[in-house]
């Protein structure tokens, strides 16, 4: 189901951010305290939740459901999720664990799972998620559960969220935390059915919160797992650890019992304050460092640019204006050269211009969506321990920001003199976002044949299709009427009826070159950041560094403008006046070698070799790459259009 409370909720955000001293919903601290002593509305069940579980070989989540665990008790709330999470496949539900504050608990047993060998094929899931390598992902506290080992240096300790759901032997492979003697001993598969979890929690006290708890309560600060292949043989017996519980790969006559069992350690920690409980999972990502070299990086692109087009604005073009100034006022009309002889020809509107205009409408749009998303994201609204709210917050403003679609695409169509106004608005409501539903729905088709998690319920894709359809189509004709109704730009210089000649181009000012050149630098600016986020999305590494992101979002925004700059500019000195196309194509190219990045990183990073896998992999990445080109090429194209009215207002033209 869509959660339009939700929904309603980032309404809200902007009332938010205008009142002051407020926790976001979801993000206050909650009081934990001892059974019997609850005080001050503070709970003594600490809920654990158990979220979808994911690997890095397959881009295929599952439902915790979908594995033969333990049942989920039916008369237990599950938490409302929010349409990011929705769409991008958590699925939060109740857990079977059971645990209270402060209250040690050793080797409790959850439930019971017997299998004959009629049943077999429960355990082949259970087989092919532990050879897969999926990783459950458990939720306490809206924190995550991590799983801690040592660092390379032995002392400090390295924490990733989730932890895998059991280890194999395979291929003289052993993932497990034992060494084998006989690891030849062919292919075997070990469940991880214990779980030890160590809560650490703050007692108040101090500078944090009062003393009202009197050493029975506290906020749970940490969560931390290990987990452990146990086989009980009959009771819950957790010291015989050397036993590891087998899944076999044919069940013997007598069937195979597994025992799920828990032990939870209450662990007092007055040290760590509870506002920065979230830093030892971030700290474990070895990344500053990189992170301040990739904005080093790029600001030695920008610097350089800028030098560039600061040159030749300042120098050339000013040398250039005062010359044709000059010619004009002074001495009979000398012949004409450079980028003032295409003055009537620079402003001919061009081939496919209904397409142009649609694509920088949805360009607009995606530039928009961008920036208030990242903006939003620096301020701190969408921080990991909000789940799903950037994804939620992106597709929301993409929505909402139907009308300067519109209002762009109307206005670029009519001062290219376009008559056919009603194909332009629906073209700028439906083609991009036709494109990436369509996309969408293919892989949903895909994930759906494959029962994974990830596939998008059936009511939220109909919530999402009526988002379309119902919202962002009527504001894209909004923005479109007033688009319409004002006068079409007017351009400073008229243009000629015949067409010009362009002489025969040098090969670098050809446009394929100059394209493929284009989006050099652009890229080089983002690619340290894009590996980070390659990270995020596919290894579920968490992305926080929403500053940096938001830095690197602004210099691409900046070399996408001067590339396309300098490069129009030296096309129009070769008198090649079509640029209106070219811009866009020039800083759009970055998106191709995004695309090429993408790919590399598939074949070098991530050991996916499932067809249905690389597929989706695919998929994803052609939505990525098209809503990248769109945002550099409209930066591009706009930057270029700019540009030319500029230097085009000051000659003087009889
Ligand atoms: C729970 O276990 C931890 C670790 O063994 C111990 O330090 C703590 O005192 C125990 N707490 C209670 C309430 O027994």
């Amino acid at each position: 189901m869509l959660k339009f409370r939700k929904i309603t909720y980032f309404f809200f955000l902007f009332l938010i951010l205008f009142t002051n001293g407020f926790y976001l919903p979801g993000l206050a601290p909650v009081n934990f305290c001892k059974e019997g002593d609850e005080v001050n509305n503070c709970k003594s069940e600490v809920l654990l939740y158990v979220n979808r579980l994911n690997t890095e070989k397959l881009v295929m989540p599952y439902e915790y459901t979908h594995f033969d665990f333990c049942p989920i008790p039916d008369n237990v709330k599950n938490p409302t999720e929010n349409l990011g999470q929705v769409v991008f496949g958590e699925r939060i539900t109740a857990s079977p664990y059971k645990i209270n504050f402060m209250k040690n608990v050793t080797c409790e047993e959850v439930c019971r799972k017997k299998y004959q060998s009629s049943s077999d094929f429960k355990l082949k899931d259970l087989r092919k998620g532990i050879s897969m390598n999926y990783q459950h992902h458990w939720i306490v506290d809206n924190m995550p559960v991590t799983g801690c080992r040592l660092g390379e240096d032995l002392k400090s300790q390295i924490c990733t969220t989730g932890f895998p759901m059991g280890c194999y032997i395979r291929n003289g492979r052993n993932t497990c935390p034992i060494k084998f003697d006989n690891v030849e001993k062919g292919d075997a598969y070990f469940i991880n059915n214990h779980v030890d979890l160590f809560i650490t929690y703050h007692s108040g006290g101090g500078e944090e919160w009062g003393t009202q708890f009197n050493n029975n309560g506290g906020r749970i600060i940490s969560v931390k797992v290990i987990p452990k292949s146990i086989n009980h043989k009959g009771a819950p017996n957790c010291m015989s650890s050397e036993d590891m519980m087998e899944i076999p790969s044919k069940i013997s006559s007598e069937g195979l019992e597994i025992i799920y069992t828990y032990s939870v350690f209450f662990l007092r920690n007055n040290d760590v304050k509870w506002s920065s409980r979230w830093d030892y999972i971030l700290e474990s990502m070895p990344n500053s460092n990189i992170q301040w070299f990739s904005i080093l990086n790029s600001l030695v692109i920008v610097l350089f640019l800028s030098g560039m087009v600061a040159m030749i604005l300042l120098r050339t073009l000013h040398k250039d204006i005062a010359r044709y100034n000059q010619i004009d006022s002074g001495e009979d009309a000398q012949e004409e050269f450079g980028w003032k002889l295409v003055h009537g020809d620079v402003f001919r509107p061009p081939r496919k211009g209904m397409l142009l205009s649609v694509l920088l409408g949805s360009g607009v749009q995606v530039l928009f969506m961008t920036l208030v998303t990242l903006a939003f994201a620096c301020l701190g609204f969408l921080s990991p321990a909000n789940r799903g709210a950037l994804m939620s917050c992106a597709m929301i403003l993409y929505v909402l920001l139907g009308s300067p679609a519109g209002y762009t695409s109307a206005r670029i169509y009519k001062s290219f003199g376009g008559e056919k106004w009603k194909s332009n608005v629906l073209l700028t409501s439906m083609l991009c976002s036709g494109i990436i539903f369509g996309l969408f729905f293919i892989m949903n088709l895909v994930l759906w044949g494959k029962g994974s998690s990830a596939a998008v319920p059936f009511s939220t894709l109909v919530g999402l299709l009526s988002m379309w359809l119902l919202v962002s189509v009527p504001l894209t004709f909004v923005g479109a009427f007033f688009g319409f109704r004002k006068r079409p730009l007017e351009h400073p210089v008229r243009t000629n009826q015949i067409p010009r000649l362009i002489p025969e181009q040098s090969v670098y000012t050809q446009p394929v070159p100059g394209i493929i050149m284009g989006g050099v630098l652009p890229f080089g600016c983002i690619f340290i950041q894009l590996f980070f986020i390659m990270n995020s999305i596919w290894s579920w590494q968490m992305y926080y560094m929403f500053g940096f992101l938001f830095l690197v979002f602004i210099i691409l925004v900046i070399t996408c403008a001067e590339t396309t700059i300098l490069l129009c500019y030296f096309h129009l000195c070769a008198e090649d006046y079509h640029w209106w196309w070219r811009s866009y194509l020039t800083s759009g190219f970055t998106s191709v070698y995004l695309f090429l990045y993408c790919c590399h990183y598939f074949f070098a990073k991530l050991e996916i070799e499932d067809l249905a896998s690389t597929f989706l992999y695919f998929g994803y990445t052609l939505i990525m790459v098209f809503l990248f080109n769109l945002l550099t090429g409209t930066i591009g194209f706009f930057a270029c259009f700019w540009f030319i009215r500029k230097i085009y207002s000051v000659v003087k033209v009889d």
